[in-house]
Order: C-alpha cells, then structure tokens, then sequence
C-alpha cells in the first residue's frame, strides 16, 4: 500500500487507470455508473459474484483483473450490504475495506453512490475517506529493510455527485486525520526516543494550528508545588514535563472544556517493578496524553467554535537511586497528602496534579481525563470498550453518545462512597491504592479526590483501547488512536455553539 493517499473528491466519470472501485448493494444492487461500467465491460458482475459467492455483503469484494473494453488494472466491487442500514461506522469501515483493496495501486477512483435514488451525503463520503486514511496509516520508521518497495503516493480519486458539496466536511476530516495520526505515532514511538521533553517538542509544533502551547517544566511544576508527578518522575534521569494547550474558537467569556491525559512515557512500575514479560507494551502508558494532543489537533485544525484546553502530564516512572519508595508520603498540589503504597499506581498521581492545576489556572465547566490507567478495566471490558466513570449523567450520556457514533465505545462503571473508602489511609489523606477488588474503580475514585466543586467530570480509562490493538477494518497498527474521533465528536456535538 502506497504510504500516502492524495485524496481528491470530482464528478462521475468512467474511469480510465489504475484500480476502480464500485459500490454493491445486497442482491448485487448497482448505482447508476457503476452499473453502466459493468455493461460496458461485458456485464461480468453477475457471474464472478456466483462464483465467488458474493452479494454485496458490507466490505465483502470481487475483483475483475483487466476487464475487457477498458485500461484499468482491475475493477473491484465492493458489497456495502443494505443501504438503509448504513451508519457512520459504516461508511468509515467500508472506506477502511477500500484502502485494503488498493494494495500497490498508484492510482485509484473510488466511485461513490448509491443504488436507487438516495444521494450520499458530504459527510458519508468524507467519512469514507477518513477511513481510507486511516486504515492506510503505517508505523514504519524503523523498518530499514521492507518499506521502501511500496510507492510514496497513491493519486485517490473519489467520485461523488457533487464534489464541491464535500470539501467542507473533508476539511474538518482532515484534521481528524491528522490528530489521529499524531495520536498513533506518539504511543507507537518507542520511549528511548520519546522522553518527556521530546513529546512536550512535539505538542509546540502544534502552534503552526493556532493552538497555544505552554510547556512547564521541572522548576516550574516545583514552584507549583507539584509533588505527586514529581514524586513519579524522581526515579528517572528525564525530567517531567506539563504541557498547556489552548485551543479559545469559542466565545471570549465561555469557560473551556478541560482535556486531561495521563501521559507516562513509560511505565515500568518505579520501584514496585513490573514483571519483564510484555513490559514493552509500557512505552504506550502515554496513551491518555496522545488522545487529548491529538484531539486539540483536529479541533485546532478544523477551527472549531469552542473552548478547548488540553492538558498532559509527562513524566517517565523508573526505579532508580532517587526513585519514590513504597510507604513513601507526597504532598499534591491540592494540598491533600497521598501515602505510595505501590509506586506502579503513578498515573493517578500524574493526574492528580494536573487536574489540581487545570481546575486552578483555567477554571474549566467540564473536565475530561483519559489515562491508560489500570490493568483492571482490561479484565473488566476487555478491548472494545473503555471505562467511563463520571460524577455528572449529563455529560455521561453525551459522552456515551459520541462513543457510539465513532465507534469508540464506552461503558460506564460506577462511584460511590463504599470504594472511596477504600482508599483511606492510616498515615496520609489517602493511599494510591484500593486492594485487588474493583481496581479501575478505586482508581476513579482517587481522581475523584481531585474533582473541586462538583465539576462535571469524567474519567477514560483507555489501558485495554489505547494500544496493542486488535487488527480491524480502520487501524493496522499496535496504537489505535482511541479517544481521537470520540473527543473531536463530544466538542462538535455537545460544545460548539451553532
Ligand atoms: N500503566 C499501568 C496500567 C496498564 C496496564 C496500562 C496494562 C496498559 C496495559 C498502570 O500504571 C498500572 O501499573 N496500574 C496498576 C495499578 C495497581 C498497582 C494498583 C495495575 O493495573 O496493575
Ligand atoms: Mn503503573
Ligand atoms: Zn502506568
């Protein structure tokens, strides 16, 4: 697959190079070009579908090589299944099932309609193409041997009735796109070359968007009186890093909507070490902090009508001379004492700070944190859902919402007064641990600690979605870019004014 898709919306037309896609309904349901191309090829649809069985199941093909009468490489049909079934989601895994047909094609036309009269929409085939790029994304930065024989660009063309009509929604698609490309690339990146300081480099980059960009670094987090994160980062040689971006799209006196992220660069649990077995996987324990960069990425890059702050806590938990030990009492910038009774529990001590100093400096009227924060909520949900806890059903419910509009889903989980116990210390205000029961949710209710004023506020725990991902029509890569789509949706949806 071409490592780069130019994606181009224009009219109708019979194509003449390269791959061609149609769109099949059920029963091998033909739109209008799609079926005068079938014709013009000698009709072959029907026959190599009863061979090969198909009908226009969703992302199901039959490919034509060389069909006759035409100078096209292949002609590929592809089943959407019934069209009056088809949601976003959809439309996003089929654009996915396309890029997969394209292989080393370098050039492609994509025929978008329907069959029957319904038009496709400006955001359906916007969706498409968000697919198509996502699905062709790649982390090969290190392969030195394999990636140089695919060719650099494929020239994508997209057929759709009304060109024009499209670019506002491919616009804001886009800058999806690329939010969840910075997302994917920042939990992929391994953490020797993705320190603290490094990933705060790469969030200053996003000011070429519009977005400020504040980085504060160790000094400044003491003057802060952060001694939570700092208590996680004293174990390492790199020093931790808070990152401020402000995205001010929407009235000048509208209080922002605040994104959190947890964002360990790695995580080898400090001195309560980790078990060697799979602890590579921890260079992802920044997957929080990727989803909200990513996230103030596309809403800066489709210039969104809002107020957006994001806010991620860098810091890297080894064990060393100087690292924190079990037992081990820290003062957070709240002022609340926290006792370590297990130094692995450090994202909720990252975040406890930085939720303190987002709540203190910008006074935010929602709150979000996303933090692959417990093993526990992998158990619990496995991959396809992350934790949700919050203290607000209103922005619950839109959260939920966006989930399943995106297709990043969310289950909640409950509070309550019975598991905050449990995190009752004997030396300290708290412990950073509840005991082995309802792990992710005493962890929420750690966070929750941290919450001032009933601020509506919700916690992501994205451990089982963030990264080693399962191989879907949409993502081939181990970081997903959960979190991306879901957040860029709940500000369009539930905190853009009209
Ligand atoms: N980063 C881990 C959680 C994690 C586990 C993320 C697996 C992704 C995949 C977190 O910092 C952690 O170590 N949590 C502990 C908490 C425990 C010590 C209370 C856990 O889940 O075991
Ligand atoms: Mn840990
Ligand atoms: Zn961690």
């Amino acid at each position: 697959m071409a490592k780069r898709l130019e994606i181009s919306f224009v009219k109708p037309a019979s194509p003449t190079r390269g791959c061609a896609v149609f769109l099949v309904a059920k029963k091998l349901d033909l739109g209008e070009h799609a079926a005068a191309f079938n014709k013009k090829i000698g009709s072959p649809l029907a026959r190599a579908s009863k061979a090969a069985g198909f009908d226009g199941e969703a992302r199901k093909t039959i490919e034509i090589l060389a069909p006759a009468k035409s100078n096209l490489g292949r002609a590929v049909f592809i089943g959407i299944g019934e069209v009056g079934k088809m949601g976003e989601t959809d439309w996003l895994r089929l654009g996915g099932a396309i890029a997969r047909t394209l292989r080393d094609d370098t050039e492609a036309t994509i025929v978008v309609e329907l069959p029957g009269k319904g038009e496709v929409t400006p955001d359906q085939a916007a969706t498409l193409a968000l697919g198509m790029v996502m699905r062709n994304y790649r982390f090969d930065t290190y392969k030195t041997k394999t990636a140089k024989k695919a060719p650099a660009t494929a020239k994508v063309r997209i057929q759709v009735a009304s060109p024009r009509a499209v670019s506002a929604s491919w616009r804001a698609a886009k800058a999806v796109s690329a939010g969840i490309e910075l997302a994917r690339n920042l939990v992929n990146e391994p953490a020797n070359v993705l320190g603290p300081i490094e990933f705060a480099e790469r969030l200053t980059a996003l000011t070429s968007l519009g977005l400020e960009v504040k980085v504060y670094d160790e000094k400044a987090l003491a003057r802060q009186k952060m001694g939570a994160l700092l208590g996680v980062a004293q174990g390492s040689r790199r020093p931790a890093r808070v990152v401020v971006m402000t995205w001010n799209g929407g009235k000048a006196k509208d209080r922002p909507l605040a994104l959190v992220g947890k964002g360990v660069v790695f995580d080898t649990g400090g001195i309560s070490i980790k078990p060697a077995g799979g602890m590579e996987d921890m260079k992802g324990d920044m997957g929080g902090a990727a989803a909200v960069a990513g996230a103030m990425c596309a809403i800066a890059g489709r210039k969104a009508k809002a107020n957006v702050v994001g806010i991620v806590g860098l810091v890297e938990n080894m064990p060393d001379g100087n690292a924190q030990r079990p037992g081990d009492i820290v003062t957070s910038m709240s002022g609340q004492t926290i006792e370590v009774i297990n130094t692995d529990a450090e994202g909720r001590l990252v975040l406890a700070d930085i939720l303190t100093f987002i709540q203190k400096t910008k006074n935010p009227k929602a709150m979000i944190d996303l933090a692959t924060l417990t093993g526990a909520i992998i158990v619990a949900l496995g991959k396809d859902h992350a934790g949700l806890f919050s203290n607000n059903d209103e922005l619950s419910a839109s959260l939920t919402g966006a989930g399943l509009a995106t297709g990043e889903k969310l289950w909640r989980l409950p509070l309550g007064a019975a598991y905050d116990k449990l995190i009752d210390s004997r030396f300290a205000d708290m412990k950073n641990t509840g005991g082995r029961w309802g792990g992710s949710i005493t962890a929420a209710q750690f966070l929750h600690r941290y919450v001032e004023n009933d601020t509506p506020w919700a916690h992501l725990d994205v451990a089982g979605t963030a990264m080693a991902s399962p191989s879907s029509d949409t993502n081939r890569s181990w970081a997903s870019g959960f979190g991306v789509r879901l957040l860029d949706r709940l500000v369009r949806d539930a905190y853009e004014k009209k």
